[in-house]
């Protein structure tokens, strides 16, 4: 196991009906800030019953904060944030309105070019101020509410955004909250979570016995309650377990003090802003060709997974790592979300630029080895035709 700092602050509230506990979770004297999507929160009544129990504070909205928030859109809240000296923000709604509140929590006080926010790529950015920030999470997915990361697209590009200022003071995981979804939204968010826990598993054995046993927990979990809280949306404990494994899988503690690889992120993250295909599915269709194209570099880690997850009893290593990817596929396909480019119209014509965009953001020596070149992931693509 690596030497690890593990820190997380943020205060998690989890349950049903627990929106009224804003009132303690608020600073008495703040001056708010809420920020949310496209307007599902405001139609479902959630920013009603955050605006309720803020009470006489001063409270002033953000909507249109759109899916893979924009930097523009997000350069208007912080705007509003500096003419009406607001100090703290108040996020309702998925991945996109949190990673966008915390970058306007960043970019606030920040003297310069806010676009300078977005080149430190994985790099935490080493601020230490920012608003303070809570956030009541309707989508459970990207773990957003409790770490510090956040992924801002700007122009022809998707950035991450990493700063320990930006942790969530709290955040309300309300199951109920996410009943509303469309199953296109749930499965995005099961096969993120799913992915979000390969991406710091699948690599090569460190002697992380913890973190390898929570992680196959977690996607043991996703796989028992995957199906079953598409199947039935309201139905709450599929739909606890799921939050929670989103929360858990991408807040620090699985990939502390084990090696990582970010690939099916970094190229799916080049597919949203060219295509617009959601963050999920992009994982779906990468994360398995990965395992094709670096099954030798991950053999032992693959065995492992297939044995442990899958339950795969494949004597000979290669037909057990055949079955392990396929029925991570099958996993997939089974929650409607496809495993191939060609679902999305994407082919071989679109790569060039995908690989033009990976290689403008310097990923050009990915994985838990720093090896994988540009050429490696052109060969990902081919394999997730
Ligand atoms: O905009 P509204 O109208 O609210 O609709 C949203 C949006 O269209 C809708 N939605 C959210 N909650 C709902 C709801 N509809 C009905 N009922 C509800 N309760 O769902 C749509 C998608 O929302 P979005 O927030 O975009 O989805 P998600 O949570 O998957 O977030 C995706 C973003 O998070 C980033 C992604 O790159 C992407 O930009 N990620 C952030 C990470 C992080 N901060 O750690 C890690 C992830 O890997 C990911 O990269
Ligand atoms: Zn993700």
């Amino acid at each position: 196991m690596y030497p690890f700092d593990f820190y997380n602050p943020t205060h998690i509230v989890f349950g049903k009906d627990r929106l009224p506990e804003i009132d303690r979770l608020v600073p008495k004297d703040a001056r708010v800030l809420i920020l949310y999507g496209g307007g599902s929160a405001k139609r479902f009544g959630t920013i009603d019953a955050v605006k309720k129990a803020l009470g006489d504070r001063f409270v002033m909205a953000f909507g249109g904060i759109e899916a893979n928030p924009q930097f523009t859109t997000l350069m208007r809240a912080v705007a509003l944030t500096r003419e009406n000296d607001i100090d703290f923000l108040l996020a309702v709604g998925g991945g996109s309105v949190m990673d966008g509140t915390k970058f306007v929590a960043l970019a606030h006080g920040y003297e310069g070019d806010e676009q300078g926010l977005l080149k430190h790529g994985l790099n935490p950015i080493p601020i230490e101020k920012a608003l303070p920030l809570g956030t009541v999470v309707t989508l459970p997915a990207t773990g957003s509410e409790m770490n510090m990361g956040g992924v801002i697209s700007h122009g022809n590009g998707k950035y991450p955004v990493l700063c320990a200022a930006t942790f969530p003071r709290f955040s309300i995981l309300d199951p109920t909250l996410t009943y509303t979804l469309p199953a296109a939204q749930v499965a995005n968010g099961v096969v993120d979570t799913f992915v979000h826990v390969m991406e710091q598993y699948l690599t090569f054995p460190a002697e992380g016995r913890f973190q390898d046993r929570t992680a196959e927990g977690i996607l043991l979990t996703l796989t028992e309650v995957g199906y079953a809280t598409l199947e039935d949306r309201a139905d709450y404990d599929p739909r606890a377990n799921l939050m929670w494994c989103a929360t858990m899988a991408l807040n620090g503690l699985i990939g502390a003090g084990v090696p990582q690889d970010w690939t099916s992120h970094m190229i799916g993250h080049e597919i949203t802003a060219l295509h617009g295909v959601d963050h999920g599915r992009t994982l779906a269709v990468i994360l398995p060709a990965v395992m094709r194209v670096r099954r030798e570099q991950k053999r032992e880690k693959l065995l492992q997974y297939g044995r442990r997850v899958w339950g795969v009893t494949a004597k000979d290593e290669n037909a057990a790592i055949d079955e392990a990817i396929a029925r991570t596929e099958f996993f997939f396909e089974s929650l409607g979300v496809p495993t191939r480019l060609s679902a999305y119209g994407i082919g071989e014509e679109a790569f060039d630029a995908i690989i033009a965009g990976l290689k403008e953001k310097g990923h050009t020596a990915m994985s838990e080895r720093g090896d994988l070149t540009l050429e490696d992931s052109r060969n990902i693509l081919k394999a997730a035709l």
